[in-house]
Order: structure tokens, then C-alpha cells, then sequence
């Protein structure tokens, strides 16, 4: 019998929730400082990872937005996104859907082509060399106005065609997803599919905002969901995503430990959950660790491994079509790997 992490890295499976700006290592970031002659705040890799210990999420968003100021060509996100994609190719991953953060760059003068050039050619590669398949989602932020998401929409537009969907990342309490409700109905009008972040740190009332208001079709994180048991019941009837990043819990303070962390609980009550990273420089594991730690601490059987890993497809924005022949193969290697 193999091993539970075998097991798992040998599943296929997809990642959905992964902000690209989140998988610079403290090495790269050297390297792109030393290259586009950027001073940096520390001294040696071993100083960037003791300050990465956050107690909350704006801990973390303060050193990640620091963090992104190496990134200054089209080469460093090509190079930054080649990077993640030869880590999670290792971890049985075949397809992304990865976010970034456009304003964390046009706010320190980049132009928009830069980071989506960089990224879009990374991810051409990436299926060339590595054959994993990935699409882009375009994050706002949330800390900064809608207009200011309204202007980086119009920025985007001779992209749309290459970008699958908009999301809504950065401090969440304070913010709720109402504020952004007219971007989001642009959005859709221009045939987006639609995300956001919700119930990471913020309560019930942002995910249904974010249902409800602004009409998405993924929840990112979802956690404070599990408060509302009407909320619970809604979710699981429609069938709603959620993309669950475990190690990012942990690392925020979200659950003080993972063996209690809601994601067996989450499966239980017919929740469509997924395993991601997030952040996987800043948290301590790319996605195979995420699926491995966390199953190891709550105790996930085979057939719930391979219920996440079916999620992680039939959540994605991959047409019918191109999400069946990874479920076959989910279930042609969890048949053979007794
Ligand atoms: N940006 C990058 N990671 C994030 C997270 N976990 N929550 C909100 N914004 C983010
Ligand atoms: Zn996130």
C-alpha cells in the first residue's frame, strides 16, 4: 500500500487559489533586488524568513506588497512564474488558476503590460515544457477604491481575451464585497467569470455580500462561512466552490493548529472544497504540502483525497470537456494505487 503522501502526489490535481506575487522565495527576491538594483530592508534569506511570522493577515499583506517592489520586468514575472510552475509540476499539479495583483505594480509606476506579459509568456512556457495548463485572474484591491478597480478593468482591456476572471484580495475586514458591486456587473458584462476572497478574516455577511451582491462563482478561503448554518445549506445546495488554503490558515492565525481546522468538517456538511496554497513562499508549503499536512492533522481518508481532487477540476473554469479526462485519470490512479 503506498503512502497518504504517495498517494497524493500522485493524484492529479488543480490549483485554484495561488497569488503569483505570493510564491517569491526569499532567494528570487534576492536575485531580482541584486538584478534590478533594488535595495532590499534585510540582510540574509535567514532575516526574511524570522520576519515572516504574522499574527494576522495585514502582518502579512505589509511584507508582501514590500516584497513585490523586486519585480520590475517582464522577464523577473516570467521568471517568477516559471519558478512556481516547475515546484507544483513536481506535486502532481496539471492545471492553475493563478491570481495577480495589478495594482501592487502600476502603484510603483510598472507599466499594466509588464506583470501580464511576463505572467502570460510564463504560462505559455509552463504548457510547452511542463504541460500543466493554467489561466490568469486579475486581482483588485480591495484597500483601494472602486474606481481605482474600475481604472485597472480599463487597463486590462486589451488583455480581457487572456484573462479568465477578476477576484478581490488584500485587507478584507473593513471592506466588504458590496463596495465593489459595479466593477463586478462590468466585469460580467465584459463575459468575466467572477471570484473573490471571503470569510478569510471577515464574517458570514461578506460571503453572502460576495453571493449575492456581487454574484461570483468561486469563494476564496470561505472559512467564517461555517458560523452560519443557513449560509452552510446555501452554499452546499448551489454547489459553491470554495478554495480552501490551509497552511495560510495557520499562518494567519485563522485556526490555531491544524488539526482543527474545518476542512474535513467543510466535506461532511457538502461543501465543495478545494486545497490550495495562497502564498506558498510566505506559508511554509507549495500545494502538495498544503493537501499532506492537512490530511495528516485531520485525518482525510482516500475517498475524500479523491473527492478535493475532483473538486479542484470540476471548480476550475476548464470546460466539461477538458475537466473529463482529469477526472478519468483521478480515477484510473486511485484505482491502481492500492
Ligand atoms: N493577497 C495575497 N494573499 C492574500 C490572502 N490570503 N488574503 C487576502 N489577500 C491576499
Ligand atoms: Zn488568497
Amino acid at each position: 500500500m503506498i503512502t497518504d503522501s504517495e498517494f497524493i502526489r500522485g493524484l492529479p490535481k488543480a490549483e485554484l487559489h495561488l497569488h503569483i506575487e505570493g510564491s517569491l522565495e526569499p532567494e528570487q527576491m534576492f536575485e531580482f533586488a541584486r538584478r534590478n538594483r533594488v535595495s532590499l530592508p534585510f540582510r540574509t534569506v535567514e532575516e526574511v524568513r524570522a520576519a515572516y511570522a504574522f499574527s494576522n493577515l495585514q502582518d502579512f499583506l505589509d511584507i508582501y506588497y514590500q516584497g513585490a517592489a523586486v519585480l520590475q520586468t517582464e522577464q523577473d514575472f516570467h521568471d517568477l512564474a516559471m519558478a512556481y510552475f516547475r515546484r507544483v509540476a513536481a506535486d502532481g499539479c496539471r492545471h492553475v488558476e493563478l491570481f495577480f495583483d495589478p495594482q501592487t505594480h502600476t502603484d510603483r509606476g510598472l507599466p499594466f503590460s509588464v506583470a501580464v506579459e511576463g505572467l502570460l509568456s510564463g504560462m505559455a512556457e509552463a504548457k510547452a515544457s511542463l504541460g500543466i495548463t493554467s489561466k490568469l485572474i486579475l486581482c483588485f484591491l480591495r484597500h483601494l477604491d472602486e474606481d481605482a478597480a474600475f481604472a485597472t478593468l480599463k487597463a486590462a482591456e486589451p488583455w480581457l481575451s487572456r484573462i479568465v476572471g477578476v477576484g478581490l484580495d488584500s485587507s478584507e475586514l473593513g471592506h466588504p464585497p458590496s463596495k465593489f458591486a459595479k466593477v463586478y456587473r462590468e466585469a460580467r458584462a465584459r463575459g468575466l467569470n467572477l471570484v473573490a476572497h471571503a470569510g478569510e478574516e471577515g464574517p458570514p455577511e461578506y460571503v453572502w455580500e460576495a453571493l449575492d451582491v456581487l454574484g461570483v462563482d468561486r469563494i476564496d478561503h470561505g472559512n467564517r462561512s461555517l458560523e452560519d448554518a443557513g449560509l452552510v445549506e446555501r452554499l452546499a445546495k448551489s454547489g459553491m466552490t470554495l478554495t480552501v488554503c490551509p497552511l495560510s490558515n495557520l499562518r494567519l492565525c485563522v485556526v490555531d493548529d491544524l488539526k482543527v481546522h474545518p476542512l474535513k468538517r467543510m466535506l461532511g456538511l457538502g461543501l465543495k472544497a478545494t486545497v490550495n496554497s495562497d502564498d506558498p513562499a510566505y506559508f511554509g508549503g507549495y500545494l502538495a504540502e498544503n493537501w499532506i499536512q492537512t490530511s495528516a492533522a485531520v485525518g482525510l481518508t482516500r475517498s475524500e483525497l479523491v473527492t478535493l481532487a475532483k473538486n479542484s477540476f470540476t471548480g476550475s473554469f476548464l470546460t466539461p470537456a477538458e475537466v473529463a479526462p482529469h477526472l478519468a485519470a483521478i480515477d484510473a490512479f486511485a484505482k491502481g494505487a492500492v
